[in-house]
């Protein structure tokens, strides 16, 4: 598959193209209203938590951000309790809840002020709150900084953590039980954020990314400006976040599901991850994720633990593990490696086989991994060619071209098949771009 640098670059816009900033808002006869706060000046927040549609949502005073780009708006016209009649001005902290088990608080918001917790799903306050903070979360003080929800992949049970000056208080959700734990190597988190696996310790118009059992702070030179990153400022870098794709322009370079039940697609010079939707999808360059890969894939398949990516006539082979380590030796020829020669349109094997299909031409070409060493075993001819990428999982195989996919029960139904079935499109259901 070729990578349409000229369609890809048009789409990707970064993030540091420049924007209005915070409009001073006019009064009717030109009485100049109090400016909106612009979180481009460097701002400290007073919470950040995700919504149960996946936004991020950053409160400061009583204004809000919703999403990492756009104006401050007030936070009552989101949350419209959070007004007058409560005497809310600010809150003190917010998370969003992650309790599965507990269909009654899993995705509800919670905020934090003073002695007190509201709890919003659907942007409408729960009846029975604000309640004292005590009555739900026993054991928790008052007068937070920040809290931030960690799932019990990431702190053994789902667990919720409070932080307040340099102590963390870490609420076990099913026992009601709280530990509390000094951290003072990490600086006095005034909001945190768990945002793709990750967690986040924000301090002034810095951030700290942080270990959510041990306190210790990630590698990679924190703090970091959190401008730089988790907004869109003019004059900042744009830390390598891009906007989404458009659906009808979407032409991928290639799909893969890996081991942890990651989902991939590498389209151009960036990558987005299909399976974190709960914290919004966004698209990244590839080179965050895997630095030697610096002039996109063509084809990339997952197999056992390993990612192998294909550029021309090299395979790449990756540990899907966090760091995506290159696994020592490689870059290999395609030839060497697989028994092919490159370049080739596309890759996929589908889950807990050997036997990877390569897609090249008009033709689709079956190797056995198991075997060395590997070579071609069984080749068909396809209905079509110029496919772009392809996934095989449960629900069967899928191949790709331009902004249309083909659907196949099978691996074999696809080598087998001498007419194209009816293209369905690439929508924001399906594969997370813009409509
Ligand atoms: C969410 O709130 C909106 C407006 O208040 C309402 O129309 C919609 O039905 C609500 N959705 C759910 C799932 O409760
Ligand atoms: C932000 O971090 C930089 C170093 O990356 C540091 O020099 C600066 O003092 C920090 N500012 C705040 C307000 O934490």
């Amino acid at each position: 598959m070729k990578l349409l640098a000229t369609l890809c670059l048009g789409l990707v816009l970064g993030l540091a193209a420049s924007l209005p900033l915070a409009d001073v808002a006019q009064g009717d006869e030109g009485v100049q209203e109090a400016p909106l706060p612009d979180r481009c000046d460097g701002l400290e927040f007073d919470a950040i938590t995700p919504d149960e549609k996946g936004n991020t949502i950053f409160f400061k005073g009583a204004h809000l951000w919703n999403g990492f780009h756009g104006p401050a708006q007030l936070a009552n016209e989101l949350f419209k309790e959070l007004d007058d009649d409560h005497h809310i001005g600010h809150v003190d902290a917010a998370f969003r809840m992650h309790d599965p088990d507990n269909h009654d608080d899993h995705d509800h918001i919670y905020f934090f002020l003073d002695d007190k917790v509201f709890s919003y799903y659907n942007h409408s306050l729960e009846s029975g709150y604000p309640k004292a903070i005590q009555e739900d979360f026993p054991g928790v003080p008052s007068h937070l900084d920040s809290a931030v929800e960690c799932p019990k992949q990431e702190c053994a049970t789902n667990s919720v953590l409070f932080f307040k000056g340099h102590d963390v208080h870490v609420f076990d959700l099913d026992t009601k039980q709280v530990k509390t734990k000094t951290w003072a190597n990490l600086p006095v988190c005034t909001s945190a954020l768990r945002w793709l696996e990750h967690y986040y310790c924000f301090h002034g118009h810095n951030f700290t990314r942080f270990n959510p059992v041990t306190g210790e702070v990630s590698a990679g030179g924190y703090p970091k400006d959190a401008r730089n990153y988790f907004m869109k400022c003019a004059d900042f870098g744009h830390g390598g976040n891009y906007e989404i794709l458009k659906c009808s322009d979407v032409k991928l370079d290639a799909i893969t599901t890996d081991n942890h039940g990651k989902t991939y697609f590498f389209a151009g010079p960036i990558y987005m991850r299909l399976d974190t939707d709960r914290d919004g999808l966004h698209a990244f360059p590839i080179t965050r994720g895997w630095k030697e890969m610096t002039s996109g894939v063509d084809a990339v398949f997952s197999y056992t633990d390993k990612l192998y990516m294909i550029k021309g006539d090299q395979v790449y082979i990756f540990k899907s593990d966090a760091h995506h380590t290159l696994i020592e030796g490689y870059p290999k020829s395609v030839k060497e490696e697989l028994g092919i020669e490159g370049p080739i349109d596309a890759a996929f094997l589908c889950p807990d086989q050997d036997m990877v299909h390569i897609i090249k031409g008009g033709h689709i070409y079956d190797i056995n991994l198991l075997a060395t060493p590997r070579a071609v075993t069984r080749d068909f001819p396809l209905p079509f060619s110029g496919l772009d990428a392809a996934l095989c999982g449960a629900d069967g195989v899928r191949v790709f071209k331009g902004p249309s996919y083909f659907h196949y029960e099978s691996a074999f139904t696809l080598s087998t098949a001498r007419i194209a079935p009816v293209a369905e499109k690439i929508t924001h259901a399906n594969m997370g771009c813009r409509e």
